[in-house]
């Protein structure tokens, strides 16, 4: 069984896409296959793995129903990529289609002729067309929050989009949360991961990904942090919430 997960968050700049790329590149370093899906316009899992951003990906997917496997990337041992592609954006205005616009990924993954392990899916900030498509076609969802005040608004809003997407498309998702870019010096950064562990009991992954300058580095080189530094805290965090994913380890 593929196990496909949202990784998402309407908050900006939480680590969902650090989260993609490095737990994506986790799980593959431990021998799963991973498939990586950058729903996201601003198309950074492809740069952040050195491949060009403007090759085309989802975005011939979603708007010229393109089968994904025209267009994935095998990019490292157990790892493909299905980039955004420069389109990716213009299918927030789609307008014909109606409710079907909204299963088009889910359709595309049914269309796979690999069965992978894990599909992790990068969603953008915006709770739009790409956004719907992505709850959809998933059976979980993952949802990083930083570890600052604001960070825990936002987040009832984002469980009545899944309650209502669990409604509408008839079946369980799944919920994940992981504390990201934890200062573990500062008392509020306890006091957040505290009620967060308090809001959503048994649903917290027990890793905490810590604020690390190497996780913010290593897209600009191309690498991943276990390409980049392999010995530091981010990289030890990340393959710690691969074991948290796959053994369902939680607080
Ligand atoms: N644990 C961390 N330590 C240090 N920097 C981090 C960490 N996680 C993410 N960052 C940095 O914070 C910024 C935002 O992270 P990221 O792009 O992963 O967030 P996002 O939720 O995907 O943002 P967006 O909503 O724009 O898609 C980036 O510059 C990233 O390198
Ligand atoms: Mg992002």
């Amino acid at each position: 069984m593929t196990r496909i997960i949202a990784i998402m968050n309407q908050k900006g700049g939480v680590g969902k896409t650090t989260t993609t790329i490095n737990l994506g590149h986790a799980l593959a370093l431990m021998g799963k296959n991973v498939m990586l899906l950058d729903m996201d316009p601003q198309g950074q899992v492809a740069a952040s793995y050195g491949l060009d951003a403007d090759i085309p990906g989802l975005d011939a997917v979603l708007l010229e129903d393109t089968a994904i496997d025209d267009v994935m990337v095998e990019t490292r041992d157990n790892l493909t990529i299905v980039p955004a592609g420069k389109q990716l954006a213009d299918f927030e205005h789609v307008s014909e289609g109606g409710s079907s616009r909204g299963h088009k990924l889910r359709l595309a993954i049914e269309g796979l002729s690999l069965q992978q392990d894990y599909i992790l899916i990068d969603c953008p900030s915006s709770s739009g067309l790409l956004g719907i498509n992505a709850m959809f076609a998933v059976g979980e969802v993952l949802v990083p929050v930083s570890s600052d005040y604001l960070s825990l608004q936002g987040l009832s809003r984002l469980m009545q989009i899944l309650k209502r997407a669990e409604s509408i498309s008839g079946h369980d998702i799944r919920l994940w949360l992981v504390t990201t870019r934890m200062h573990i010096r500062r008392r509020l950064a306890h006091e957040i991961r505290k009620r967060i562990l308090q809001y959503f009991p048994g649903r917290v992954f027990s890793t905490v990904i810590r604020e690390s300058v190497a996780l913010a580095e290593c897209p600009s080189f191309g690498k991943t942090i276990f390409e980049y530094k392999q010995k530091n805290a981010g990289a030890e965090d990340y393959l710690s919430l691969a074991k948290d994913l796959i053994e369902g380890r939680t607080c």
